[in-house]
């Protein structure tokens, strides 16, 4: 590990049946072998807490702690996660093993940083049906509402009979013969989120208080949006994600049959930028990959091997956006169990798998590369809101209204056009320093992300659906978007859910899909745009948007061209499967497409402008990368 240029290896994230074999009886000294070993090589560790794996003398004195389907199935001991988050006696077992852990190796000083659990909400495990969540749902139904009157009249029981005459009688909002209410439904979702933060905060004030100095991580996942992350993100110091380029195109993503073909072993263009700069602001600006794919895995559809410099792009991708630290999962394959099928850089026999070597060469490339440059501030801010998920999930109004996706289609548009994206949280909207700020399919209004909207110098757009609930789930009384006059003087008066191939068109643009909706202006606001029905497509009031559909991506280009322009925002439009990120004054080029693109303008500044190839060369080759330093952006050719 360390001749391959590795620097930090996380181990024992599932660890507790050998760490603790049966009660009290800890086993630790081969954590400090291990531990010492790698020390002694120079290498910093990353401990897990193993309560992800819950050990069956545990599971079988507190059954109670299995976590329960929507079916009403308990999900049982023999793979992983397998724990409710609401489940208290569980908690305490977790804070005993994880104090056991912290008190031994806390100031240990190869101990760089702790991994807290792993991959929370993966294999749908934000949502526990059980007892526990029942009881612990109530009491937070009770703190929250104070009577059942109360409840009963945000909720609107008093439709098919619903209302409650004490909070005991709330069963979970499941195993109804029909839709249940979306307002219980919502309360459910909010309440299973904050067990996820709380289930975490108590082990990471545990390891904060035996081990000062040392980084609190979490490793989430890719297109998990079950519970907040930005609230977790408030606990930890660091927050990672596990990033599975190849896995991810075939089980993840909405990308159409020709497209999944095209990019079969490079992965999406755009979905692992999205995942690095939204963990990036989960964050709060420090980041890593914990665990990158570095051959194929085995939990796929179909399982390809990544094409020929996959690995190392990838790990110059997550570098360009930040990452502190790229870490492979996994060192070497594991010849039994369920994840045989799944390649390391090594072999199970030991021996160099083909990603080694390309881990090999990045690691070489990065040290000689020295110290970046900061992140900075992106041109363009996407406010980003996970309680929106689970409202369009609750109520999707149209099989594919689907929050990420929405969110995805704007952020792939913005970075067709060469443009650097942060994301913001709806709950602390610091737009400040962005020129262009979208606001996309927002569920509810907060009042600070409105102050934020309002008092914004530079140009701020949303919807579609943006604003049309309020934090009760119901329509608000003004109708959506539900915006001050002053801000906004539009209605919408009724809105349409359209089936795949049956947009509704804007002239000279594009069209919308999936989704239309139905809008009158008032005095203040202007249509921009107009559907060939004559109703309004963009509305605009200042520098105020709304979108009254879900844009297709000629909408959304000719739109993000038009504002670019306005706020003299320098684009640079990406041919193919060629994507680019700037950190600082270095410009990174990633080429995942399958020929070799020139990156023209950019090249011919380098070798003529002051401007300078740090890395790779005029030609991107498929999974080629080219580092520039350069002043002005410019088009490839
Ligand atoms: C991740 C997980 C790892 C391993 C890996 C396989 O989701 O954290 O433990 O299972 O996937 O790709």
């Amino acid at each position: 590990m360390a001749s391959l240029g590795l620097s930090v290896v996380r181990i024992g994230e599932f660890a507790w049946s050998r760490l603790e074999p049966a009660r009290g009886g800890y086993q630790l000294d081969w954590l400090a072998r291990a531990v010492d070993t790698l020390a002694e090589n120079g290498l910093k560790v990353v401990l897990g807490t193993p309560t992800a794996t819950p050990p069956k003398w545990l599971v079988d004195e507190m059954p109670g702690m299995l976590p329960v389907g929507s079916n009403g199935q308990v999900r049982g001991f023999g793979s992983r996660r397998h724990y409710c988050f609401s489940h208290l006696g569980y908690r305490a077992e977790c804070e005993r093993i994880v104090t056991q852990l912290a008190r031994r190796f806390g100031e240990h000083p190869a101990v760089t940083a702790w991994q807290i659990d792993n991959e929370y909400g993966c294999h749908d495990t934000a949502l526990s049906w059980s007892n526990a969540a029942r009881d612990g749902f109530r009491d937070w139904l009770a703190q929250k509402y104070q009577s059942t009157e109360a409840l009963n009249r945000a909720w609107g029981n008093v439709f098919w009979s619903m209302e409650y005459r004490s909070f005991d009688e709330i069963e979970l909002p499941a195993s109804a013969v029909t839709e249940v209410n979306p307002a219980h439904m919502m309360d459910f979702r909010r309440y299973s989120a904050r067990q996820v933060a709380d289930f975490n905060r108590l082990q990471a004030d545990i390891l904060r208080s035996h081990s000062p100095g040392r980084d609190i991580i979490h490793n989430f996942m890719g297109r998990t949006l079950s519970f907040d992350h930005f609230a977790l993100g408030r606990d930890i110091d660091v927050a990672s994600w596990d990033s599975y380029p190849l896995g991810f195109l075939e089980d993840r993503s909405d990308a159409s049959d020709e497209r999944r073909k095209k990019y079969l072993r490079a992965g999406d263009p755009d979905f692992q930028a999205f995942h690095h700069d939204l963990y990036r602001a989960v964050g709060n600006g420090r980041w890593w990959v914990m665990e990158q794919q570095p051959g194929p895995v085995n939990w796929a559809q179909h399982n390809p091997a990544p094409r020929d410099g996959m690995i190392r792009l990838w790990t110059w991708e997550a570098i360009a956006h930040g990452a502190e630290a790229v870490s492979y999962f996994r060192w070497r394959q594991a010849p039994f169990a369920q994840e045989q099928m799944h390649s390391g850089l090594l072999m199970p026999d030991g021996g160099k798998a083909p990603g080694f070597a390309e881990a090999d060469r990045v690691a070489g490339e990065i040290a000689a590369l020295g110290e970046l440059p900061q992140t900075g501030t992106a041109d363009v801010a996407i406010v980003f809101d996970y309680p929106s998920a689970w409202a369009w999930e609750i109520q999707p109004h149209g099989r594919e209204f689907d929050y990420f996706r929405l969110v995805f289609d704007f952020y792939r548009g913005l970075r067709k056009l060469g443009l650097s994206v942060d994301f913001v949280s709806a709950e602390k909207p610091d737009i400040g320093g962005y020129r262009l700020v979208l606001v996309p399919g927002l569920f509810a209004w907060n009042d600070e992300l409105l102050a934020a909207l309002e008092s914004h110098a530079g140009i701020v757009v949303t919807g579609p659906r943006s604003g049309s609930k309020t934090l009760d789930f119901r329509i608000p009384d003004a109708l959506p978007p539900s915006l001050p006059t002053n801000i906004l003087d539009l209605r919408v008066l009724r809105v349409e859910s359209l089936r795949d191939g049956c947009p509704v068109a804007v002239p000279g643009q594009g069209a919308f899909k999936f989704w239309f909706e139905h809008a009158v202006t008032g005095a203040l606001a202007k249509a921009s745009a107009v559907c060939e029905n004559g109703m309004p497509a963009i509305v605009r009031q200042k520098d105020f948007v709304y979108l009254c559909g879900w844009p297709d991506d000629q909408v959304i280009d000719s739109m993000l061209r038009s504002f670019a322009g306005e706020l003299d925002l320098e684009i640079c439009p990406m041919s193919g499967g060629v994507r680019m990120r700037e950190r600082g004054d270095l410009t990174f080029l990633f080429n995942y497409g399958d020929v070799t693109a020139g990156i023209g303008e950019i090249a011919k500044q380098a070798d003529g402008g002051g401007c300078e190839l740090l890395l790779g060369d005029r030609r991107l080759e498929p999974s080629g990368i080219s580092i520039i330093r350069r002043r002005k952006r410019t088009p490839p050719g």
